[in-house]
C-alpha cells in the first residue's frame, strides 16, 4: 500500500507534522474526543457543527485546551465551508458530522440521506475547490449489513450490503469519496482518503473533559450505566435466544480514544493517491450479558433486566478482523479490557450526571 508508519514507535501525539484540520461534527461524542487529541498533538483545529446533536459546552471545554475555531453551520454549506477551507489553509478534513440512529433512519430515511449523504457530497464539492489533501471519513460496520456467520470476523473485503438507510447513507459517501479520490489521482492532484469503519464505540476521555451525551441514548453501555445510576428503571435485552454462547447479541466495543488514535495514525500515514478502508475495532466479540456483567463489576449495581423480543435487522454477531489496520498503520486498540472501557464511561457519567448542563 506504500504506507510508511513506524510501528515500533506508535505514538500518535508526535507522529505527524502540525496540520490545519477541519473537524465536522466536533461538538458531538467522537468528534469532541478527536478535537482534544488533535489539540494535544499541536494541530490547529476548525470545527463546523450544526449543534443539532452536539454540545456548545463541549466546544467551550475544548477551547480551553488549544486553538479551536468554531463555526455553527452545516458542513454542506458551501458558502461557509469553502472560505473556511481557504482562509484557514485547511489541509485535512475529519468528517464526523452525521445522524447516527439506525431506528430513526428507518422512520425518517430522507432525513438521513439528505444529511449524511447530501451534506457530505456538498462538503466534498467544496473540498474539490480547495487545497485539502487528506480526508478521513467516519464510516460504520452498518455498511456490512448482516454478514453470515461464515464472514466472521468481518474483514474489509466483506461485501457491503447495508440493511437500513443509516448504513446506506454512509456507504454512498464511501463510494463518492473513492470516486473523488480516483479523479484526483488521475489528475495528479495531491489527495488521499481513509474510510474508517467503526464498530461499537464506547467509553470517554479518562480525564472526563468530554464524554458521551446522546439524546435519546441508544448505545448499550451508556444505557446500562444510566440504569446503574438510577436514571432509568431497567435495561431491555433484545433477544436472548440467538445462537451465541449466552443467547444475546455479540458486538465489538472499541474505546473512543483508541478510535481517535486510529484517525491520527491514518492522518500521519496516508500518502497522495491513497484510498484506504480500515475496520476499527478490537476484534473481540462481547455479548450483551458480558456488558451487563462488566457494568455490575464496575458500578457495583446489578442492573434490572427485562427480556425483549429480537429486533429486526439485529445480526447475532458483529465483530471485526482488525489485522489490516494493524499491519498498515501499526494501530491496535490499547483498551482490551472491557471493564476499562466501561469504567471511563462510568467516571464520565458520575462526574457529569446531567451531561454538559
Ligand atoms: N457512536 C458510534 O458507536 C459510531 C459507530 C459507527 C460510526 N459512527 C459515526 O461516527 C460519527 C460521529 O458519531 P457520534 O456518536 O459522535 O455522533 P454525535 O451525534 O454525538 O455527533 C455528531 C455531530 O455531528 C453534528 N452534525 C450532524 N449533522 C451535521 C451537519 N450536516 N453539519 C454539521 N454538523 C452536523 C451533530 O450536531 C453532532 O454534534 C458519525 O458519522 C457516526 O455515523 C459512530
Amino acid at each position: 500500500m506504500g504506507l510508511q508508519y513506524d510501528t515500533t514507535a506508535f505514538d500518535v501525539s508526535s507522529s505527524t507534522e502540525p496540520s490545519s484540520v477541519l473537524v465536522t461534527g466536533g461538538a458531538g461524542y467522537i468528534g469532541s474526543h478527536a478535537v482534544l487529541a488533535l489539540l494535544e498533538a499541536g494541530h490547529r483545529v476548525t470545527v463546523v457543527d450544526t449543534l443539532v446533536r452536539g454540545h456548545r459546552r463541549a466546544i467551550d471545554v475544548l477551547a480551553a485546551h488549544g486553538d479551536v475555531h468554531f463555526v455553527e453551520a452545516d458542513c454542506g454549506d458551501r458558502g461557509v465551508v469553502l472560505p473556511l477551507l481557504r482562509e484557514r489553509a485547511i489541509d485535512t478534513v475529519l468528517h464526523f458530522a452525521a445522524y447516527c440512529y439506525v431506528g430513526e433512519s428507518v422512520q425518517e430515511p430522507l432525513k438521513y440521506y439528505a444529511n449524511n449523504t447530501g451534506s457530505s457530497l456538498r462538503l466534498l464539492m467544496a473540498v474539490a475547490d480547495s487545497d485539502v489533501s487528506r480526508f478521513i471519513f467516519s464510516s460504520t460496520c452498518s455498511t456490512y449489513g448482516e454478514p453470515g456467520e461464515d464472514r466472521l470476523p468481518i474483514g474489509e473485503d466483506c461485501p457491503q450490503r447495508p440493511i437500513n438507510p443509516y448504513g446506506r447513507s454512509k456507504l454512498l459517501v464511501e463510494q463518492a469519496l473513492s470516486g473523488f479520490a480516483a479523479r484526483r489521482r488521475a489528475e495528479g492532484r495531491r489527495f488521499a482518503c481513509a474510510r474508517l469503519r467503526y464498530f461499537n464505540v464506547a467509553g470517554s476521555d479518562p480525564h472526563c473533559r468530554v464524554g458521551e451525551v446522546h439524546d435519546p441514548e441508544t448505545h448499550l453501555v451508556p444505557i446500562c450505566l444510566q440504569a446503574a445510576a438510577g436514571l432509568r428503571d431497567s435495561v431491555t435485552v433484545f433477544g436472548t435466544d440467538y445462537g451465541t454462547p449466552d443467547g444475546t447479541c455479540i458486538r465489538d466495543y472499541v474505546h473512543v480514544t483508541d478510535l481517535v488514535d486510529a484517525h491520527l495514525a491514518a492522518m500521519a500515514a496516508i500518502e497522495p493517491g491513497g484510498d484506504h478502508a480500515w475496520n476499527v475495532g478490537t476484534g473481540r466479540g462481547t455479548s450483551v450479558r458480558e456488558i451487563l456483567d462488566s457494568v455490575r463489576r464496575v458500578t457495583g449495581v446489578d442492573v434490572p433486566v427485562e427480556q425483549g423480543a429480537r429486533r429486526p435487522g439485529d445480526p447475532p454477531s458483529l465483530y471485526c478482523d482488525p489485522s489490516r489496520i494493524r499491519d498498515d498503520l501499526g494501530w491496535t486498540a490499547r483498551h482490551q479490557e472491557l471493564d476499562d472501557i466501561v469504567r471511563t464511561a462510568w467516571d464520565w457519567m458520575q462526574s457529569h450526571p446531567n451531561g454538559y448542563d
